[in-house]
Parts: C-alpha cells; structure tokens; sequence
C-alpha cells in the first residue's frame, strides 16, 4: 500500500466513485468518501444539490476516518461531480473545513456534458494553501476517457516517487 497518497472523494450515484476506486486501485493506496449530513438522493435531493453549489452552501461533513492525518499524506486526491458547473458542495465543505491540511493536491471532476470545467480547480484552490498539481476532467463512458484516467494515474505516480529520486533513492 502508498501511504504516500490518499484518494477522497464524494459520489452520489456513483461514477466518481467507481473512477476514484480505478484510480486508488492503480496506485494501490487508500481509498476514503466524503459525505455530508444531507438527503441527496431524489428530485428533491437532486434539486437540493443544485441549488448548494449555485449557492456555494455547504453544510457540515461527516467526520473523515483515514488511516494517518490528513496532512501526512504527501498527495491528496479529490474526486468530486460537477454540480451546476461547479464541484459538489459535499466536497466544497471538505474544502473548506480540511483543505488546509492538505498538502499537495489533485483533482478528478467528472461530469456528464462534454465540457471540461477547468474554471472548477481554480475555484477549488481557493481553500488550500497552494494550488493543486495535477487534475483531470472525466466523462464517464466517452471515448477519452480511460486515455485521461490512465495520464493522470501516472502523473500522480510520477509526483510521488520524483520525492524519492530528489533524496537519492531512486
Ligand atoms: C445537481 C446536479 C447538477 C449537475 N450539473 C452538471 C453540470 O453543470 N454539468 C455537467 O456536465 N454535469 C452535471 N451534472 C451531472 C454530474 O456531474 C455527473 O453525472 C457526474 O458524473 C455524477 O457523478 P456521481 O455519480 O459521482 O454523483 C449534475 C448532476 C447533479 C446531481
């Protein structure tokens, strides 16, 4: 297991969910979701969403039950739906009340139009202590999809072990 990293992620129906899971898989570290105290499932929890990430209201998280403290993992991994255009409010609260803990961090966003959302990460960084260094954007089911996945398996892998070769241990 790479203790190195930690994959989280919020998922109400799934799909970032089952990439954050190809994902932690792939570079064989921890896996962990986020959730909030909400009713989300549902045309009302549905509308409900839309109505917090236009809003950017979050409400309290669920406590994170994660293996070491948040800011010894050298790489922080944030899997989150795009909601409204813009990440789920579920992990703007992770964000807000954690994101300084974190050190180094990467994003996955997935979402169901063909639009990339970059404008999101800019948005995400908002709440951290430096800006995040690696993301990738996901459709589930198109045709890039597995080619980006794969990209930013490995730039997340590359990050992580570049510490090792700095220190001579290549
Ligand atoms: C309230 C709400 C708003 C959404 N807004 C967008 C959007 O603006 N653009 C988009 O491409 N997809 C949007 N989606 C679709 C989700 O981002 C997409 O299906 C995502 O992959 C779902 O991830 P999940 O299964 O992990 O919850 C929205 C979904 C919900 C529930």
């Amino acid at each position: 297991m790479n203790k190195d990293i930690i994959c989280v992620y919020y998922s109400r129906t799934g799909k970032t969910k089952q990439a954050m899971a190809e994902i932690a898989d792939a570079l064989d570290c921890e896996l962990v979701r986020v959730r909030d105290k909400v009713e989300r499932r549902g045309a009302i929890g549905w509308m409900r969403c839309g109505l917090d990430a236009m809003r950017k209201r979050t409400r309290p998280i669920n406590r994170l039950v994660t293996e070491q403290p948040l800011s010894d993992y050298k790489l922080v991994i944030l899997g989150t739906p795009i909601w409204a255009g813009r990440c789920s409010s579920v992990m703007r609260g992770l964000l807000k009340r954690r994101g300084y803990e974190m050190n180094e961090v990467a994003y996955v966003i997935t979402h169901g139009s063909e639009a990339l959302y970059k404008d999101v990460y800019g948005q995400m960084d908002r709440y951290l202590l430096k800006p995040h260094v690696a993301d990738v954007s996901l459709r589930p089911g198109s045709a890039g999809y597995h080619f980006w996945r794969d990209q930013f398996i490995k730039t997340c892998a590359d990050f992580v072990g570049g510490g090792h070769e700095e220190n001579g241990e290549a």
